[in-house]
């Protein structure tokens, strides 16, 4: 992931690209992950305790959680991004959130800071968030899928995890969580479809996230039309996603 690629959709589109994009018609044949992740998050909340949010990016899931806490920080290392959640700060639910230009995987934050640190869609610096959580802290977090947009990227023949299909991310990040000492409370997979209205729209979804980090609209067209050609249904063009659901808590 190149380091100023979410700068560069930040400048184009006036924020994180997904978060800014209209809601879609999505299909869950199980349950809706993002309902899930944050419901966890707001279970483990409380007014007496300090939270951060990794890779924050304009702020707004930041800021539909800052009442649940104490005080919340999130942090990132796109400027622009934090310029755009920092313009938000004149809002009364801003008040008890800081954020600040930081690399995730080497954080400036004293050892057993923060009672809970999440990450939705962001990096995962596993030993660091460690170091910052206190003894029982809780780790959550969203996570892509191996199998996010597979057909997708097939008929592109690139794109994020490209040809990664048979290894469970998910298995790999707990294996990775137990081993620094932390032990599961809740871990999941889910698969889901969003239905874009047109091709236009579908386009503009490519520009804002890193699916392909390389997307073109001009160079990437008769690729696309092959995609929407194949999987326009009655509700529109279909996408399956896969996505994954942690929450950890540190044990020794
Ligand atoms: C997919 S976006 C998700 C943004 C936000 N969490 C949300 O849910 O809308 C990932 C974010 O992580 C940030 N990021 C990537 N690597 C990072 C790192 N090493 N340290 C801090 N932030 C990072 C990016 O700049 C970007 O804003």
């Amino acid at each position: 992931m190149s380091k100023d690629f979410y700068d560069k959709v930040a400048k184009k589109l006036g924020g994180y690209g997904y978060g800014i994009s209209p809601q879609y018609e999505k299909e869950f044949p199980a349950e809706d992950p993002e309902k899930i992740f944050k419901e966890k998050i707001i279970e483990l909340s409380s007014k007496d305790k300090t939270a951060l949010d990794i890779g924050c990016a304009d702020g707004k899931f930041t800021l539909s959680i800052a009442p649940s806490f104490q005080k919340i920080y999130g942090i990132d290392t796109s400027k622009v991004n934090l310029g755009i959640a920092e313009s938000h700060s004149d809002d009364g639910r801003s008040k008890n959130v800081e954020y600040s230009l930081q690399d995730a995987s080497n954080t400036s934050f004293n050892d057993s800071f923060f009672d809970l640190a999440y990450c939705r869609r962001g990096p995962s610096y596993y030993e660091e968030y460690c170091r910052i959580l206190k003894p029982e802290g809780y780790y959550l977090e969203i996570g892509i899928g191996e199998k996010d947009c597979t057909e997708l990227k097939k008929i592109f023949g690139r794109g994020q995890n490209y040809g990664k299909w048979d290894r469970s991310t998910l298995d790999e990040n707990l294996e990775e969580l137990q081993k620094l000492g932390f032990k599961v409370i809740f871990a999941d997979n889910f698969h889901y479809f969003e239905y874009y209205p047109s091709y236009d729209e579908f386009d503009l979804f490519l520009q804002g996230v890193p699916i392909f980090e390389d997307f073109d609209s001009e160079k990437d067209k008769k690729l696309l039309q092959k995609y929407v050609e194949k999987f326009t249904t009655d509700k529109g063009i279909q996408l399956s996603r896969h996505r994954l659901v942690m929450v950890m808590q540190k044990v020794s």
